[in-house]
């Protein structure tokens, strides 16, 4: 299929390149880091299973730069195609010339290549995930009849979110069982309060009351709640904070309102906050 450049949009993507910038900052909640080194130094792929907003990008941003490889970073969504991945031919003036996706510059560079959120991409991209998933590391071209192999500095890493996928949208066996994983959750208090008040700035005694309603709100999960507050979440909370807004309209508006439409259930998250703040 031949596209316009402007319908490239459907990609969401960012390339960081390693650079003389300072590593960005992640604190490690178990041995991650050292899994990540080792499926990097042995050529293997790497799923990090986890809910939103508990540090998976960052991760992947930080090892990125430790490692010195450049990252693509690609959000997957239902519309995401192979070909958006691979590349296709674009019209240039009057010519169709071809243009690499990111997963192709990727595997051409010996960059890591991370796609967010896997699963929600349309089947299709599985089967050029495979082979490049098995010890081939091979990325074929159909288009250009190009066979790539994957340099060592390659490295394929994938997330997704098991808590809200459907069964529809888990990832299949044939695919999961060709990546190491790695499971990531919210931090523990004692770290989630160091990362909190270093991103938004706000002192840690002041921080860790909201730490303790995080994780009274997360308890909620299953019951009422999908999906429980994120460290994201959080920071945002404590920025606002930090910047003069009154606590308790930073938590509804950070801690409370994201998390449900239900009038009743927000009165109730709201009882818990009052509760817990005393
Ligand atoms: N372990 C961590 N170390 C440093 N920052 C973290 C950590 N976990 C979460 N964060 C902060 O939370 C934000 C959201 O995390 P992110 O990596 O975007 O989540 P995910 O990709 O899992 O949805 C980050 O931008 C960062 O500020
Ligand atoms: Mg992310």
């Amino acid at each position: 299929m031949i596209r316009s450049a402007a319908t490239l949009a459907a990609v969401t993507e960012t390339v960081d390149t390693p650079g003389s910038a300072s590593l960005p900052f992640y604190q490690p909640t178990g041995d991650e880091c050292a899994l990540f080194e080792h499926a990097y130094n042995h050529r293997l792929p790497l799923l990090l299973k986890g809910p939103t907003g508990c540090g998976k990008t960052r991760f992947v941003a930080h090892m990125a730069a430790k490692l010195g490889r450049p990252l693509y970073t690609v959000s997957c969504h239902d519309d995401l195609t192979a070909a958006d991945l691979t590349g296709r031919y674009l019209l240039k003036g009057g010519d169709t010339v071809w243009a690499d996706g990111p997963l192709t510059r990727a595997v051409r560079e010996g960059a890591i290549c991370y796609l967010d959120e896997v699963v929600e991409a349309r089947k299709d991209v599985t089967v050029v995930l495979h082979p490049l998933t098995d010890d081939r590391r091979i990325l074929p071209l159909d288009r250009t009849g190009e066979t790539l192999e994957a340099p060592p500095g390659f490295m394929l890493v994938v997330s997704y979110n098991p808590g809200y996928q459907n069964v529809l949208k888990a990832l299949k066996p044939s695919t999961r069982q060709r990546f190491l994983a790695v499971e990531f959750d919210f931090p523990a208090p004692e770290r989630e309060v160091p990362i909190v008040a270093t991103e938004s700035g706000l002192a840690e005694n002041r921080v860790v009351p909201l730490v303790r309603l995080a994780n009274a709100l997360r308890a909620l999960k299953g019951q009422d709640l999908e999906e429980g507050v994120s460290t994201r979440l959080l920071i945002y909370c404590a920025t606002l904070i930090r910047s003069g807004m009154k606590p308790e309209r930073a938590i509804r508006a950070a801690l409370i309102e994201p998390l449900t439409d239900d009038p009743d259930i927000r009165a109730g998250l709201l009882r818990v906050a009052e509760v817990t703040l005393g």
